[in-house]
């Protein structure tokens, strides 16, 4: 064990997801039983690391968490040191400052040895300055996007993947009850492992990707088609997908957020046009949060404690500045810089594509059964 570590903050950053509680339990359970290192739990991400809002972290802090959904610490995707908002000049633009001295100064006040932070790619990023300052970071991969570089599985992901199937379900007998047509919008930004893999479980109909621009003509014969048979469909879409011809829809959009869009949308527009050019009648549903809330199922509580257990190891160990991550089944750990500004999206020719359009599934694009790529890529 690196003598050096004695005294480590952890910090959950970006949007939240099931199985957060899981890794701090895992991280701080580990640390002090194996390593006597004492725990400091950092509040709402970096701006805790901001204000100096910090807590101790002990074994009755972390028992009887593994199952809770949400993070016990509190979260924040609105807040990069670097690239902070500390208020709006008088026409109304925000004003931006780097206030990473302000985390260090935490740090420093804290006798921090070293950072273990939960995050998906921004919070990466935003780890990276105060790593690049000399303190030793350690990542732990986490969103329910599943689209962090390095890694072939990031926690959270299985659960919300639970979620939307079972939503894909019951939407199943209401449609076939109706005979319609059911879009189900889901989260993915840029990379649709969550509509794939979901749309994959349900048995849906069509399943529309961030990666795969669509066609709704195409679709809408598609639909036509399995209407002839079974006599209603079921269709997935990424909230980022988008038709060929046109552009990805924004939700909402906050100027004094360093993450500013959000999409959404795109499931209502897609269900609008179906029902236009088929005179079928159609329903939209929008998951949205529900797929990042509530307990993380039994493979995710296994990840996060394998992840948060890795990670703490690493720390211990003297490695400096490594995300943890998994590869083929095994864990071992990278280099955090080069997670930074990166995303795994889904490749189009994924064995799973392949899979489901061989069994009859549209992704909006004509395309028929391809020949899949081997592809280590794991998303179970
Ligand atoms: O990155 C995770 C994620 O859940 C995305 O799938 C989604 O687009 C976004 O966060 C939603 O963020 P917010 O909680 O700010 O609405």
């Amino acid at each position: 064990m690196s003598p050096s570590t004695r005294r480590l903050g952890i910090l959950t950053g970006g949007g939240d997801c099931p199985g957060l509680n899981a890794v701090i339990r895992a991280v701080a359970k580990t640390a002090i039983l194996q390593y006597g290192i004492e725990v400091v739990g950092i509040e709402d991400g970096f701006q805790g690391l901001i204000e100096h809002r910090v807590r101790p972290l002990g074994l009755k802090d972390v028992s009887g968490i593994l199952t809770r959904g949400g993070t016990i610490l509190g979260s924040n995707n609105k807040c990069n040191p670097a690239r902070y908002c500390t208020g709006r000049k008088p026409d109304g633009t925000p004003i931006w400052e780097d206030v990473t001295e302000k985390c260090l100064t935490t740090i420093a006040r804290e006798r921090l040895d070293g950072l273990i932070v939960i995050g998906g790619d921004g919070t990466m990023a935003c780890a990276a300055p105060i790593a690049a300052a000399g303190i030793n970071v350690i990542g732990v991969p986490k969103t329910i996007d599943n689209d962090l570089v390095g890694t072939e599985i990031t926690f959270g992901f299985l659960t919300a993947v639970a979620t939307a199937t079972e939503a894909l379900d019951r939407l199943h007998s209401t449609a076939d009850s109706h005979h319609r047509v059911m879009v189900c919008e889901v989260m993915g930004r840029n990379a649709g492992w969550i509509a794939l893999t979901a749309g994959v479980a349900s048995g849906s109909d069509v399943i529309l990707l961030p990666e795969i621009p669509f066609d709704l003509r195409r679709i809408a014969d598609d639909i036509e088609r399995r209407m002839r048979g079974p006599g209603f469909a079921i269709v997935v879409v990424a909230e980022g997908a988008r038709p060929a011809n046109g552009n990805q829809v924004v939700g909402r959009y906050d100027p004094t957020s360093p993450d500013p869009i959000r999409f959404g949308g795109i499931g209502n527009l897609v269900a609008t046009e179906i029902s236009d050019l088929t005179g079928i009648e159609t329903r939209t549903t929008v998951l949205g949060h529900t797929q990042r809330g509530g307990a993380p199922i039994a493979a995710d509580r296994i990840l996060a404690t394998n992840f948060g257990f890795h990670a703490m190891a690493l720390l211990a160990s003297g490695k400096r500045n490594r995300m943890v991550v998994r590869e083929n089944n095994l864990f071992s750990d990278i280099d955090l810089f080069e997670t930074v500004g990166k995303q795994r999206l889904v490749p189009v020719d994924h064995p799973l594509i392949a899979a489901a359009r061989a069994i009859g599934t549209s992704f909006g694009d004509g395309a028929g059964s391809i020949v899949p790529k081997a592809i280590p890529t794991a998303v179970v």
